[in-house]
């Protein structure tokens, strides 16, 4: 654990102050006792569309993070549900980094949401790439911390790069640095729950894990993710965020994701398959020069001519990710796993190159 970690110390002076909005749905449990409810100001008659949706949802989303927790061998306490794990980049932003005083480390080339969360909030970003094995340079990282540093972004499994970071340098981290790690985890149904550290969470009062629905769920369109953090942590989100930042709909719909999670493992593997297909495939195509390892459900891959390939792609119907403005991605295109058929589509396209390439070097 690190030394002279201080959750108090960390929070901005506002944010600790902070009386937090009352809701009229925080103060009243709904499941204690049958009230009348006249408090909010909601249509008692009912809805436009005649089902259940008039009442405001349950700020805390109680019984859900419920079922989060107990599918993830946590305590309820230590999950935060926002709207994407999007709303929980902002807001850790906000309540941990002072405007214009306060700066941010991350490590590229990764996900841009940390970088422009923190443009956002006018909180400093201090890149520190990754090293040559796209890994997190711990002694680069560190030497780079001061106190005005109060988060560190990693990203396991990286997205644009598609592998995890290794544990050990994860923890050298959490151990050597008074601030806050978070680690965002969302692709990490991909690779498998030993690479998470959900377990360890209890472990590091600096650990934030970030967690989506969005990605292995299938569910990118619910908007929902998680922080999974100390109580005291999670308290301090709970604080700050908007009061009903889930819908009704939302809750509903998460809670029978929940209850049907048999379909995330069939689906992952079948992702997981699909991907060390196309793996195999693109070995085969005569303009990719490196295709990185990847434990997620997109592909990192060099090619001759980055910009070319992801204009003839569009062309052909296909549109990937150019990621060669990157550090450390030139000429690299991201491509997502697509379905069993997108994919035989994608290959049939890409070998109709080969036969390109050569006609060109036989004339
Ligand atoms: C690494 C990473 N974190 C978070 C997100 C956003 O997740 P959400 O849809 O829960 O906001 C993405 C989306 O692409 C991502 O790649």
């Amino acid at each position: 654990m690190a030394k002279n970690f201080n959750l108090e110390a960390l929070v901005r002076n506002n944010i600790k102050t902070l009386e937090p909005y009352s809701s009229a749905r925080s103060d009243f449990d709904k499941t204690d006792k049958e009230y009348i409810y006249l408090d909010a100001n909601e249509n008692s008659y009912g809805s436009v569309l005649g089902n259940g949706f008039n009442r405001y949802p349950d700020p805390l989303q109680k019984k859900v993070r419920k079922n989060i927790a107990k599918m993830k061998l946590i305590d309820p306490a230590q999950v935060f549900l926002g709207h994407g794990s999007d709303e929980a980049i902002d807001l850790l932003l906000r309540v941990f980094c002072r405007p214009a005083l306060d700066r941010v480390i991350i490590c590229p080339p990764t996900y841009g949401m940390y970088q422009v969360s923190a443009a956002i909030n006018e909180v400093g970003v201090l890149e520190v790439p990754l090293d040559a094995g796209f890994d997190l340079d711990v002694n680069a990282i560190l030497s780079n911390v001061d106190p005005s540093t109060k988060l560190i972004f990693a990203c396991s499994p990286n997205n644009p790069t598609g592998n995890c970071m290794s544990k050990d340098r994860i923890v050298q981290i959490l151990e050597n640095f008074d601030g806050l790690l978070v680690l965002d985890e969302a692709y990490i149904d991909f690779a498998g729950s030993d690479k998470s550290m959900v377990q360890d969470i209890s472990s590091f009062p600096n650990l934030v894990i970030l967690q989506t629905f969005s990605k292995a769920w299938g569910l990118a369109g619910l908007r929902a993710g998680m922080a999974i953090a100390s109580p005291q942590i999670v308290n301090l989100l709970d604080s700050v965020k908007p009061p009903y930042n889930m819908n009704q709909s939302c809750i509903n719909l998460l809670g029978r994701a929940v209850e049907e999670r048999h379909m995330l493992k069939k689906m992952v593997k079948e992702i997981n398959e699909q991907r060390e297909y196309l793996v195999s495939e693109l070995k085969n195509i005569s303009c990719v020069r490196k295709i990185f390892p990847s434990e997620a459900n997109f592909i990192l891959f060099q090619v001759d001519d980055a910009e070319e390939r992801y204009n003839q792609l569009l062309y052909n119907g296909f549109v990937l990710r150019n990621r060669s403005n990157l550090v450390g991605c030139d000429q690299c295109l991201r491509l997502t796993v697509g379905t069993d058929e997108d994919n035989k589509q994608l290959v049939r396209c890409l070998k109709t190159w080969n036969a390109i390439d050569e006609m060109f070097e036989s004339s």
